[in-house]
């Protein structure tokens, strides 16, 4: 009966929804873009897993705790961002890489269980499931064992998806790391559809070329792979085949072989340098069918994993194959994670340093175990954890292993350690990446759909021009000097 303008609209930048804007425009106006009904949806979605997994989590007995956010450096692989301290002159904090030395103290400190949906501040080079700050559901509990936490996470994921009205089910498929690798060439393998590689390096040992004869010389580095792709051969032409080189060459491959299934026999530009035993053995090895193709990657194990891993992926997501049945949800635990892993000669925690190792008595690093998981998602890590390290003397072995000196280890975590005295009870928990799983559930391909105000690929913030300049007295205050003005 009575119609009152409480404010006038100037009209809308961009219309929603359409697909040719660009990406600054959409985040400069995100307000805007806000209103779609489909963002909508996806914060819909959002607030109740949220809440479903508060409710899990309490009806198990869990505490939420909060932790600091100006505080101490946590190694988690990514740089840290820093924040000046004003009243400690030349000394800055550093913002959590996630809650991981807190909840340990925690379990110290008697808790037993614990969550939090934390924030997060990594900065590293970002992608479209990578953002510089994260929410991560993060769980701690005391006494338990892999199992215990696995339940924990299970029931936590089946919680959560049920809330969003997708139905999962737990326990889910379990993989060793080294046969994630082995098999699928990844440590979060995509498990919607089956393409998993084979050895053939005993066989391509005996063959007539060099090249390949070389690297299956030695089996403790090298890696002979073939990967068999059913039916391909019916979709793909002789310069698509021979395209794919393209692909594997741009994550350092030399080049990828492979072999057709024609009605009579194996055929392909390198069968020439073998016998027909071997041919056999090669078609029997792949269980290759007519029609089939079977692909190779030969040459240093870790280079061949990766690069096949991706061809992988690449060949099932090609439109012409198009193996990926997108409703599925195909959650696998890929569990006995290695401990460490060396880098340019430097052993690195894959894991985090607090990881509890298996066995340390080994006489390559690179073989020690570790009681770490990691819960993945449709080829999307999800989350991972760990049994941690309990023992204040392990804890110190690990560091030095490490290559931390004790004064380091001291002046770093020396608060850790000295807590871990104090008979600190056996724990472990875990981290799920709670945009990576929203991403997943409302189906968008990138996290930035699923958080409110994202920033760029260049960690910026387009809509309130973060970072930004800030003025000499708040530098002064600071005793921050620039070496550099910025042009
Ligand atoms: P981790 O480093 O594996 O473990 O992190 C846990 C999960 O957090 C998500 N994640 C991210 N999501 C978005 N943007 C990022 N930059 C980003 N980095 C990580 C991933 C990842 O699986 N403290 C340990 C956990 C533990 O051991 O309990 C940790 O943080 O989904």
């Amino acid at each position: 009966s009575e119609l009152t303008i409480e404010n006038k609209a100037k009209p809308m930048p961009f219309t929603l929804g359409d697909p040719n804007v660009s990406e600054d425009v959409k985040l400069k106006y995100r307000y805007l873009e806000l209103r779609d009904p489909a963002m909508y949806e996806a914060f819909r979605l959002r607030s109740k897993a949220a809440i479903a997994a508060r409710n899990v989590l309490d009806a198990n007995g869990f505490l939420e705790v909060e932790t600091p956010i100006l505080t101490k450096s946590t190694p988690e692989g990514a740089r840290d961002y820093l924040v000046p301290s004003r009243v400690h002159s030349g000394e800055f904090y550093a913002l959590p890489q996630s809650p991981q030395l807190f909840k340990q103290l925690l379990m110290v400190g008697g808790f037993d269980r614990y969550f939090q949906i934390a924030k997060c501040f990594r900065d590293e080079d970002l992608r479209a499931d990578r953002q510089p700050e994260f929410t991560q559901i993060d769980v701690e509990m005391s006494f338990c064992n892999q199992e215990d936490v696995i339940k924990v996470a299970e029931d936590l994921l089946e919680g959560i998806f049920s809330a969003c009205d997708i139905e999962v089910k737990a326990p889910f498929n379990r993989i060793k790391y080294r046969d994630a690798m082995e098999w699928y060439g990844s440590d979060k393998p995509d498990l919607r559809y089956d393409l998993k590689m084979v050895d053939v390096i005993d066989i391509f040992e005996r063959c007539d070329n060099e090249i390949f004869s070389k690297i299956a010389a030695q089996p403790h580095k090298n890696r002979i792979k073939a990967l068999k792709v059913p039916g391909a051969d019916l979709v793909f032409s002789k310069r698509e085949m021979k395209s794919f080189e393209d692909f594997v060459r741009k994550f350092g491959a030399s080049g990828l072989g492979y072999f057709q299934m024609k009605e009579d026999g194996l055929k392909g530009p390198l069968i020439k340098f073998f016998s027909d035993d071997d041919i056999q053995a090669i078609i029997d090895r792949t269980e290759l069918e007519v029609g089939d193709v079977v692909f190779f990657g030969a040459g240093e194990k870790k280079l061949v994993w990766d690069y096949m891993g991706r061809f992988r992926n690449f060949i099932a997501e090609h439109e012409k194959m198009n193996l990926v049945d997108s409703d599925k949800y195909e959650f696998v635990w890929v569990v006995d994670f290695p401990m460490f892993e060396v880098e340019d000669g430097r052993v690195k925690a894959l894991h985090h340093p607090f990881t509890q190792p298996v066995d340390t008595d080994k006489d390559d690093v690179e073989e020690i175990e570790s009681i770490a998981y990691d819960i993945v998602l449709n080829g999307t890590e999800l989350g991972g954890g760990s049994i941690r390290i309990h023992k204040e003397e392990v804890q110190e072995e690990i560091f030095k292993l490490l290559g931390i000196e004790e004064e380091e280890a001291q002046e770093k975590f020396g608060f850790l350690l000295d807590a871990l005295k104090f008979g600190a009870p056996p724990h472990g928990g875990f981290a799920m990446g709670f945009d990576r799983m929203m991403m997943l559930i409302s189906k968008k391909s990138s996290i930035r759909d699923v958080i409110a105000f994202p920033k760029t690929q260049k960690a910026s913030c387009i809509l309130t021009q973060a970072p930004s300049e800030v003025d000499n007295a708040q530098l002064r205050d600071l005793h921050i000097r620039l070496r550099e003005k910025k042009q």
